[in-house]
């Protein structure tokens, strides 16, 4: 496993991380407990969770089996997600954000949360009231580093200059949606990244699957996967047109004896502003699968090439 700092802070997070949106959802206690450790196994030291994911399964799960693996492991979560139906058990305000980490710290059967992350924007609270409770959490030792998610880049700069000019402690890290198939954020927040070196941890690196090649064009979705049985996903993922750039990328993935989801992850990786990929698992093997990307490293003609690999229909 290679480790990278996660932005500028001292931080080293694996380059591939865990995602665990399934854990409570589509995989039980015990399947969880084998995927988290079989990702420590592989020297995976990032897990990424929500308080919402799993209704709170995700994080009660990793609770269970951090008596084993605390010491190796760095656990980030999230806030801001709707928890209840009272106006204030969502958002971001100092509220909702106490209230939260301590479930969250309940959860997760630990004293700190290494990296505490706004889910999403919330533009019913004024950042710096968002940024003050953070810093205090920081300060009381409950969080050790801050970041954000699902941040448009003009908000990260906004945050990133009112803790500079409020002294507050500063977002180290963002989480967009960023694969293959979804590069919205190279326009604007990567470059942002880059100049105020903040790290990018992108989600749904292997667009929930589809980037594994696991769905062949004209075939049901394999029994069990996440899009078997999600007619709304197919139709968004399994398109003719995804289908004809996807042969293209597992065309340079064979032609250099890889899988299809190293490449995936390995090209993430090809930006030096991306900290961590933290792919999703509903089993150990695919953990095992994913982590061998951080052996390849793509050349920067190789970047160019998949960059140059036509990605409408031709
Ligand atoms: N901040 C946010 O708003 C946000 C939003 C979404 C996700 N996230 C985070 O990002 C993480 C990753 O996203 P994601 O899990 O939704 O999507 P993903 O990482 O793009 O895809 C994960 C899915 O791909 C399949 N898979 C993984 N490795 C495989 C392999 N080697 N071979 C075949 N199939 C493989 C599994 O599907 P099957 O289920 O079919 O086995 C798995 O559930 C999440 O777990 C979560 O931590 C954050």
């Amino acid at each position: 496993m290679e480790y990278r700092q996660l932005g500028n802070s001292g931080l080293k997070v694996s380059t591939v991380g865990l995602g665990t949106n399934n854990f409570g959802g589509r995989i039980d206690a015990d399947r969880s407990a084998a995927v988290l450790r079989q990702a420590v196994e592989v020297g995976i030291n990032f897990i990424d969770t929500s308080n919402s994911y799993g209704r709170g399964l995700s994080e009660e799960y990793i609770g269970r089996v951090m008596g084993e693996i605390r010491s190796r492991v760095l656990i980030a979560t999230k806030v801001a997600s709707a928890m209840g139906e009272g106006p204030n058990s969502r958002g971001t305000s100092r509220h909702h954000i106490m209230e939260q980490v301590e479930v969250s710290l309940r959860r997760l059967q630990t004293d700190h949360i290494d990296l505490y992350q706004i889910h999403f924007p919330d533009s019913s609270t004024p950042i710096e009231e968002t940024l003050r409770a953070l810093d205090d959490l920081v300060h009381q030792g409950k969080v050790r580093y801050i970041g954000c998610s699902n941040f448009a880049a003009w908000q990260v700069c906004e945050a990133i200059w009112v803790s500079r000019l409020e002294h507050l402690t500063p977002f180290v890290s963002v989480q967009p949606e960023y694969n293959l198939l979804s590069r919205g954020i190279e326009r604007e927040l990567v470059p942002l990244c880059q100049a105020y070196s903040i790290g990018i941890i992108p989600y749904v690196p292997l667009a929930g699957g589809f980037l594994t090649g696991k769905y062949r064009q004209g075939e049901a979705a394999p029994e069990g996967t996440r899009l078997a049985g999600n007619v709304r996903a197919q139709e968004r993922t399994l398109t003719e047109r995804n289908y004809a750039y996807l042969s293209k990328l597992e065309g340079f993935a064979a032609e250099r004896g890889h899988p299809m989801a190293e490449l995936a992850v390995t090209w993430l990786l090809g930006n030096p502003a991306v900290s961590s990929v933290i792919a999703g698992a509903t089993r150990p093997e695919q953990v095992v699968e994913n982590a061998r990307a951080c052996d390849w490293h793509l050349t920067p003609e190789e970047m160019k090439a998949v960059d140059a690999l036509p990605r409408d229909r031709t």
